[in-house]
């Protein structure tokens, strides 16, 4: 089979991979798409811990399950061979990333295509989390999502916006502003520009509810001062590293909560299927690539000049 290697820091390659043999409770997925997320970029930088090359980088796919392990009873092995499904992936790939335990798996939601399917796993299951059950998001709340061109980013609005959140976004694009209105925002602020902030202050005087980011960096002080009193902050990654200063005063005096989340559970996981499915949330593919075009993927991703997923088809 083919596979997406690195084989170096920034060395990425198309190369034949024997096929992985299902192990004790894992099935085999026949991949038709899969996804990138922020995670890959920092393997292809080589600031991922643990990292060995080569390496087949990749958390999200959609396919068929195409063979079984042993260990697995014949009545799940009838229940999975040939669904779509998609993969959770909150475990342990190990070295694989076709071969997954069988508890892994979920039925693909029907009303997705291949590439918004593939789109949906990490980002949705970090974005569910997030919002709903680190932010507990309800009806009504003030939201404020940053850097809505993310992966993740994207789906925290979509999720927002279904639970009956008045939802604002930053960006650095007036277009993905744009985009994200069309998704259900309120409304957006460039958080290139100095006066930002004050525009938001503006917009909701009483400050947000909850804020979710994945930013960090200088920008985290200022989603503090944007934060209502009692709000509830909640950040799942540090593309720009860590905040310089945290102003531990702002944080008491305001009875601020900050909340840290990363993926999600197996309750979590079901509940965004679920959701998804009942709202009929399609996750936003801002590019496809073929397999023999997939260091453009990364490079699109390094600019940061996506809006939503990018997808990679065999
Ligand atoms: N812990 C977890 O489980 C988990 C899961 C998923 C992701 N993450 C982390 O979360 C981050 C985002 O991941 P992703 O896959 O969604 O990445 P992505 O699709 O590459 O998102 C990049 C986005 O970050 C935004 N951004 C860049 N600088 C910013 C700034 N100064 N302020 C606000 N936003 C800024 C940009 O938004 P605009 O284009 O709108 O300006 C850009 O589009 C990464 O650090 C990743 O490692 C963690």
């Amino acid at each position: 089979m083919r596979a997406i290697q690195f084989t170096a820091v920034n060395q990425i390659e198309v190369r034949e991979v024997p096929e992985p043999v299902p192990a004790s409770g894992e099935v085999l997925v026949r991949i038709r798409a899969a996804a990138l997320n922020h995670r890959d970029l920092w393997i292809k930088l080589g600031q991922y811990a643990g990292l060995q090359f080569p390496c087949t980088p990749g958390s999200d796919g959609v396919g068929e399950v195409c063979a079984v392990g042993p260990g697995v009873d014949a009545e799940t092995a009838a229940r999975w061979m040939g669904r779509r499904v998609v993969i959770n992936p909150a475990f342990d790939w190990g070295s694989d990333p076709v071969a997954v335990p069988v508890d892994q798996l979920a039925e693909a939601p029907a009303h997705l295509s291949d590439d918004e399917a593939a789109a949906l796993p990490l980002a949705g299951l970090t974005a569910w989390r997030a919002v709903m059950t680190r932010g507990a998001v309800r009806r009504g709340d003030k939201v404020l999502i940053s850097g809505v061109g993310g992966g993740a980013a994207v789906a925290a609005l979509q999720f927002a916006v279904a639970a009956g959140a008045k939802t604002w976004v930053t960006s650095s694009s007036a277009e993905k502003i744009d985009r994200a209105r069309a998704l259900g925002a309120e409304a957006g602020f460039d958080y290139t520009r100095s006066d930002w902030v004050e525009a938001a202050r503006a917009a909701v005087p009483g400050g947000f509810d909850v804020i979710i980011d994945s930013a960090g960096g200088e920008g985290f002080e200022k989603l503090i001062d944007l934060a209502a009193a009692g709000g509830r902050l909640v950040f799942f990654g540090a593309t720009r590293g860590n905040p310089p200063v945290l102003p531990m005063r702002k944080v008491f005096w305001r009875q601020l909560s900050l909340l840290g989340t990363t993926m999600g559970s197996p309750d979590d996981w079901r509940a965004m299927l679920e959701t998804v499915s009942r709202h009929r949330i399609r996750p936003v593919v801002g590019h496809g690539f073929a397999f023999a075009q997939a260091a453009s993927a990364f490079d699109l991703m390094e600019q940061g000049s996506q809006f939503g997923k990018i997808v990679v088809r065999p």
